[in-house]
């Protein structure tokens, strides 16, 4: 089914609980991709700065510390995983309520986010490095302004009360109203849906129907 196709990026943008990870985890597995979480890149510096002792106001001490912090990625199965200065965090540190609530405060900064710019546009030749099919990559603003010439670009939505019940199923405490609201609303590289993006609600939708809709969307099935 994937012999003889070219190398393919696909970006997957959305709010809190929307639905993006599940859905990018279950393309990457069935089609051999790497799957990229750009949220968790932003969680990753949050942890490194908090343990630095910063806060979202220091914006020039944020910029001086992070020119020192050396940023790779760990493969592992379809995921790619960032290592911050040395440091590979865990995905409870990534999602404790301590991160879930300064985040987004770390993440409208243009310091913080030109940071993680070349590294996650990298991404797309470890990709390739690693011989996988493709690469799908998750977040705010991927098909706006990390990889705007994706070959295919989705955005998807829910319904606030199905995205918060979702999380609540998590087990997670997640102020998904006040992240939502600060992400879209910054200056730069805010939560929107980009132009010529596919817009995919699923609120009704199940996890298999998006990704049915996604891989026959891109001639995958
Ligand atoms: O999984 P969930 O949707 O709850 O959030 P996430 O994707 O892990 O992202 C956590 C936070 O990182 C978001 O609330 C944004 O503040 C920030 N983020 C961003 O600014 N840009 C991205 N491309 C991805 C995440």
């Amino acid at each position: 089914m994937t012999d003889n196709k070219p190398f393919i990026t696909i970006a997957i943008d959305g709010a809190a609980a929307s639905g993006k990870s599940s859905t990018s985890r279950m393309i990457a597995d069935k089609l051999n991709f790497m799957h990229v979480d750009t949220g968790a890149h932003y969680r990753a510096v949050t942890i490194c700065l908090l343990q630095a002792g910063l806060q979202p106001d220091q914006t020039e001490a944020i910029k001086g510390f992070l020119d020192t912090v050396p940023l790779s990625t760990e493969v592992s199965g379809h995921r790619a995983l960032i290592r911050i200065n040395r440091y590979l965090p865990h995905e409870t540190e990534l999602r404790s309520v301590e991160v879930n609530e300064t985040v987004s405060g770390f993440a409208q900064l243009p310091e913080v986010r030109a940071f993680l710019l070349d590294y996650q546009r990298n991404t797309i030749q470890e990709a390739k490095n690693y011989h996988f099919n493709g690469l799908i990559m998750e977040g705010r603003d991927i098909g706006s302004v990390v990889l705007p010439d994706a070959d295919h670009r989705f955005f998807l939505f829910a319904d606030p009360s199905t995205r918060s019940k979702r999380r609540q199923q998590e087990g997670q405490k997640d102020m998904i109203e006040k992240r939502d609201k600060i992400d879209s609303t910054r200056k730069h590289a805010p939560l929107k849906c980009p132009e010529g993006a596919i817009k995919i609600d699923t609120s009704e939708r199940d996890l298999e129907a998006v990704v049915t809709f996604i891989t026959e969307t891109i001639g995958y099935a």
